[in-house]
């Protein structure tokens, strides 16, 4: 018997209470984008395992995807004044995000027009671009205004257009700066789709980076990226965490343009089973990491649950940079994990979970990766300055970077299946990796989109159809 999005909408889900059931009991209203359920089945078919190991399908990656799909760049707040601009890496590929007089934002594919060199390689701040190898000088706006020893160069002032820098589409959203290598891309708003209406409750854009951290992985970027699509690793990478997080009760839905795993917090892991006898105040000290012998610093109430109390804590940490806005805020927004995703590498978080994820390939390494966390925070009065970036290389320690407190022992835990599936897929006889149907769903997705993107459809049966492509 086929299984169809109608038998994962019904039948097919994990025993124990469902996030839907959760939001029943909710404290508060519940917004109603929390509400929507839209699981998808693309299929049980296994993924080829090239797609993470093979030098080839890494440059059709590049030439057929990134070098045309919409990626996200940096904040607004990144780049505030008139000359601000950063390096944007991607692949072998960099080009450079800049602020023009008038607040708007060019981007240029970050080469020299003379004779090639790269023209920026840190982020910072200049009143012109001026390559550091022989001198040709342009405007912000990417005009060509001064050539040394000019009179060599009269070919140059025949052709202005070969020598304007020419330009990628750029765009915002949110505070995110986006850019396409492809100038010619249909809008951003096409590619963000219904991401931008789900996001309208949580505004991003008044937040600021209270913390950005980077580190290598020795992994494609994709390996890194799925490890956090989905909740089902909970049980064996993270299992001090069960007694509070309903892992395999996740609700996993694909909408047009984004996809989203929402993972419970203050519910057990139905993994424990039913006669797991955890009481709501074990699993509040368990919450706050409190140990034995130690006192938390309040209980669960009479005829209240864990959820409730530790939700009621959240929103005291929040009023003082939000205010009474939180009133109006559900329990599951000061809960649970509303982990969104935008294809190709794009994580931004719902609520105040504050988590954004981008995975990138490092350089040109098909074998290696950049994963980032930005943490969106907000504030009250003026906006903080952006954090500066930690950036931790391939041996080093999540838990050296301060900013991420209690996240850091997580992320450690998932970094270090890593490298190691890296070597397992370039190791093992098996074709394909397995995905679960629906706990998996959203990587289903992604290699769907990937595969239209790629112009191979072998992986997955089933499209959405919606990929936003460059007319290119
Ligand atoms: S390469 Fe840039 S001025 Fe010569
Ligand atoms: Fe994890």
């Amino acid at each position: 018997m086929t299984t169809t999005d109608a038998d994962l909408d019904t039948g097919a889900r994990s025993p124990g209470v469902s996030y839907q059931d959760l939001l029943d009991a909710d404290t508060h209203p519940v917004p109603d984008v929390l509400r929507l359920e839209s699981a998808k089945y693309f299929g049980s078919e296994d993924v080829p395992i090239e797609r993470y190991t093979s030098r080839e399908w890494h440059r059709k990656e590049v030439d057929q995807m990134w070098s045309k799909v919409w990626q996200f760049a940096c904040r607004e707040e990144h780049i505030p004044k008139a000359g601000d601009y950063i390096v944007y890496d991607i692949a072998e590929h960099s080009f450079l995000v800049m602020r023009q007089e008038d607040g708007s934002i060019k981007s240029y594919p970050n080469a020299c027009l003379h004779r090639g060199r790269q023209l920026k390689e840190y982020d910072g701040h200049c009143s012109e671009i001026r390559c550091p190898f022989h001198g040709f000088a342009w405007q912000l706006d990417g005009q060509l205004h001064d050539v040394p020893a000019a009179w060599d160069f009269p070919h140059v002032d025949q052709r202005p257009d070969d020598f304007t820098l020419p330009e990628c589409s750029v765009d915002t959203w949110a505070g995110f700066v986006f850019i396409n290598p492809d100038p010619d891309a249909a809008p951003l708003s096409e590619h963000l789709g219904d991401t931008m209406e789900h996001f309208e409750v949580w505004d991003l854009e008044n937040r600021f980076v209270e913390g950005h951290v980077s580190r290598v992985i020795e992994a494609n970027w994709k390996i890194a990226q799925e490890a956090f699509c989905e909740a089902y690793h909970v049980n064996a990478t993270h299992p001090q965490i069960l007694t509070y997080l309903g892992d395999t009760n996740s609700q996993v839905d694909v909408f047009g343009q984004c996809a989203r795993v929402i993972t419970p917090g203050g519910t057990p892991s139905p993994l424990l089973g039913d006669d797991s006898g955890i009481s709501e105040q074990e699993m509040l000290r368990s919450m706050l990491d409190i140990r034995v012998g130690q006192e938390a610093p309040f209980d669960v109430p009479d005829g209240k649950t864990a959820r409730q109390v530790a939700a009621a804590a959240s929103r005291e940490r929040w009023r003082p940079m939000v205010g009474d806005r939180v009133d109006q805020m559900s329990d599951s927004e000061m809960m649970d994990s509303l982990d969104y995703t935008v294809f190709p590498n794009f994580h931004p978080w719902g609520a105040f979970n504050r988590i954004v994820y981008r995975f990138r390939p490092n350089g040109d390494d098909h074998r290696s990766c950049i994963m980032e966390v930005f943490f969106l925070s907000p504030f009250a009065g003026d906006r903080p300055p952006p954090a500066e970036e930690v950036k931790l290389g391939v041996h080093d320690d999540w838990n050296n970077a301060a900013v991420l407190g209690m996240l850091a022992k997580v992320f450690q835990q998932d970094v270090f299946n890593m490298a190691k599936v890296q070597k397992g897929l370039e190791t093992t006889r098996k074709p394909g990796v397995t995905f679960s149907n629906y706990q998996e769903s959203k990587i289903r997705w992604l290699h769907t989109l990937l595969g239209e993107w790629l112009n191979d459809d072998v992986a997955v049966s089933v499209g959405t159809g919606a990929a936003a492509r460059s007319t290119l």
